[in-house]
Order: structure tokens, then sequence, then C-alpha cells
């Protein structure tokens, strides 16, 4: 299904690497184990990252691997050409679908999560009176829209203090639910915090919220292509992301999915003709105008590209590396890890600060002593440094900022103002 949805799109035009879907299949047929050396050295052949650039900040962007990029010129060669093949909506749902779960007819493509929310909070109709409750772990792409929808609607907007690190679940779905009352119309989270990578009991949540008639909007802009995943069972009403980050799709593939009753329900936020015309469901918010149709060549050629992997084989890689990566952190004296302890509250991402050492500086030091990409979290003043892994990063460059950052917990850094 995959191989046909990708070639359509491309109109089976040939692509520079490897020659054929069917070289790639072979390519990752067998092996694969976390460990795999071997294996993982191969695939990281598929990217055009620069042989000494170590990229820990696939939270932020994701490479694309060399045939998303292919895709994309393909594509955009064809419309110059000019055969525009215009974007066949079913094989791209299905394609999002087999990879992040979700009945396909769910689906909605933006450009990113902050735009994909902004379609939720623009189109409900929250007013006076009503109340929506988030925490103090939300990124402005997950945050900014319901802010703005409550200030210009003069409802209530409340934010509850989430626990750092997570001590379980159970305290997450806690802490959440003690910012609820009975004004509470909606409730938007993050299915794993920007700040932190800790993963939320969204699946419980839901499961309250549902009970008590409260709407449920996922910030879900890391999981799907970290994390094998259904955005569909999870139960929430919408769910937002960002296939640029961790399914390495080409920048400016966002996605929403939302649940089966809101199809006919939401406000479109931009409308072109179709809006109103309820029996079109979700397809009614695909209706944008004229856009960039090439960045969803590159979305089905990543997701393929994923999928050919497996999701399986890729959340395990994406975990032993971040393992690798939080066991030499733990070791540090003087870091400490902001990221949860428990294994089911985490995946590719790890949070930790220094003591006596500023992570701006750090960030600068390590970018330029090893050309290392990191990020750092100052929103909320929480100055932390976050690390992410994805399947291209390879053990040697995590030893090696693990290195760095030992002499840096040792030594301190220099400002980042100095020239050293
Ligand atoms: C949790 C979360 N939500 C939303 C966003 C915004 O994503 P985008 O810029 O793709 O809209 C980010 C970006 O890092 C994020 O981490």
């Amino acid at each position: 299904m995959y191989r046909r949805s990708f070639l359509t799109l491309l109109g089976g035009g040939a692509l520079a690497w490897p020659r054929t879907l069917e070289a790639l299949a072979r390519h990752f047929d067998s092996g694969g184990a976390p460990d795999d050396e071997l294996f993982w050295a191969e695939v990281r052949t598929g990217f055009l990252i620069a042989p000494d650039r170590i990229y820990l900040n696939n939270g932020t962007l994701g490479p694309s691997p060399r045939v998303a990029v292919d895709a994309v010129a393909e594509h955009t060669r064809r419309v110059a050409a000019t055969f525009p093949p215009g974007v066949n909506w079913e094989d791209l749902k299905r394609s999002v679908a087999g990879l992040a779960g979700g009945d396909p007819d769910g689906f909605v493509f933006p450009r990113n999560t902050t735009e994909a929310m902004s379609f939720v909070a623009n189109g409900m109709d929250v007013g006076p009176g009503d109340e929506v409750v988030t925490t103090d772990h939300e990124h402005i792409g997950g945050k900014e829209p319901w802010r703005l929808a409550t200030t210009r609607r003069h409802a209530k907007y409340t934010v509850v203090s989430l626990p750092v690190p997570a001590p379980s679940p159970e305290a997450l779905l806690e802490t959440v639910w003690s910012g609820v009352s009975p004004a509470t119309t909606v409730v938007m989270v993050s299915q794993m915090t920007f700040t932190t990578g800790t993963i939320m009991p969204v699946a419980e949540l839901a499961a309250r919220c549902r009970e008590r008639g409260i709407t449920l909007a996922v910030d879900g802009a890391h999981p799907p292509g970290m994390m094998r995943l259904d955005i569909g069972a999870l139960g929430g009403d919408f769910y937002a992301s960002s296939p640029h980050k961790w399914m390495l799709a080409p920048q400016g593939n966002g996605m929403l999915w939302m649940a089966a009753d809101w199809r006919e329900r939401l406000w479109p936020t931009l409308a072109s003709g179709g809006w109103d015309d309820l029996s079109l469901g979700a397809q009614r918010f695909n209706h944008l105008g004229t856009f960039d149709e090439s960045r969803m060549a590159g979305l089905i050629a990543s997701a393929e590209f994923l999928q050919l992997l497996g999701m399986d084989r890729v959340e395990a890689r994406v975990r032993h590396l971040r393992g690798i990566l939080e066991k030499g952190l733990r070791s540090i004296p003087g870091l400490t890890v902001v990221t949860p302890t428990d294994e089911s509250l985490k995946c590719g991402m790890v949070s930790f600060r220094i003591d006596g050492v500023d992570s701006l500086d750090l960030q600068v030091h390590l970018a330029r002593t090893a050309n290392v990409r990191t990020r750092v979290i100052s929103e909320y003043d929480y100055g932390f440094m976050r690390l992410s892994t994805h399947i291209y990063n390879r053990p040697a460059e995590l030893e090696r900022v693990l290195e760095l950052l030992s002499d840096a917990a040792r030594n301190g850094v220099p400002s980042r103002g100095s020239d050293a």
C-alpha cells in the first residue's frame, strides 16, 4: 500500500537514492536490533547529515532522509514541467494513519502543530464562563492558540504545575485533574512534554474528560515517528502534530487528527469552497487554497521510510540511544537529570542541568567544540538542556558529548560572549 501511494504521488518517477523503494526495502529487510551498529550505520547513509555533525535536536526539527528530499525535488520538477499531479488525499491519509494510528478520514494537513492547534482553538465555541486547563510544560505552539482564544472570548485560562521529575503517571494525572473545575470545558496537554520528554497519561486523562464532557486537545508534536502509537485509541478529541519532527518529513508538514464527532462540528478557521459542506467531514479543513504539495510528497516518502524500518525497530533504537546518553548523564557528578527515571514515562528525549553552568553557555560550547546541536529549554526560565536521539545517531557521537559534558561539570565552560 505504501509503495503504491508513494509512487502515485511521484507519478512513478525514479529516485536518485536508492533507485527504487524495492532496493530500500531490501536494505532494511533484516537486522536492526537496537545495538546492531552495522545496520544502523547503513540507515545513517540514507540521510544527508554532515559526517561531523552531532545532531541531537530532532525534537525541534528532524532531518529528512534522502528519499523524502528526492520526493520533494521530483514533485517540484513535475510541477515545473508542468504536470501537477495533485494530492492523492486518500493515499496521504492512509500513509500517516499507518504510522500513527487514527482512522484516515480524521486527518487534516496544516503546516505544523501551531497551525493545527490554532484550527482547534479558533474552531471551538469557547466563551465567557468556560475554562481551559493546561500545564506549565506546554510549548507556545500548543498553548498560545488557547491563550488567544480565551483572551479574545473572555474565558478562563488555568495553568497547573507539573512535578519535575515526574514520579509516576498517577501523579501527572492527578496534577492535571487538580486544575479541573465545574467550568472546565477544555483540557490541553502535550502527550510528550518538550521540556523534559515526559510522557503524559493521555489515555487515562481522555477517559476522565469523556466522563465529564470535557474536550481533550492533545499536543502530539513529538510521539509520531518516535514511538509506536495509535492516536485514535488514545481517546482524545484532537491530536495536533508536526511530522517534520520525529516523522522526518520536510519542513512545513503538520497534521491534525480529529475524533469523528468533531468533523461536522468544528468551525473552520480558513474558509474556501466546501467549508460548510458537512458531508466532507474533516476534509473540509484541507481546503486551504493553493499550497505546497511537494511537502506532502516528502511526507509520504518519510512515512514510508519509517514503515519500511518498522516502528518497533525505530522505537527500540531510539530508546537504546537515549538510554546510553541518560546512563552517562546520570553518572556525572553535579549534573541533574530532570527526565523521569521510569522508562514508561520517556522515550527519545532527556533533559538536565549542570550546577553552576548556564545551559546557553554550554550549548554554544558544545557547538563550537564538537559541532553538536542541542536545545536549551529557556521557556518558563527552566534553563534545561535537552538532547534528542533518533535512528541516525551513533553511540560514538553520544560518548563524545558525554565526555564534553563531564568536562563541563568538572571545569565549567566559557561564557558564550567570549571568543574561547
Ligand atoms: C510540544 C510542542 N508543541 C508544539 C511545537 C510547535 O511545533 P511547530 O513549530 O511545528 O508548530 C513544538 C515545537 O518544538 C513542541 O515541542
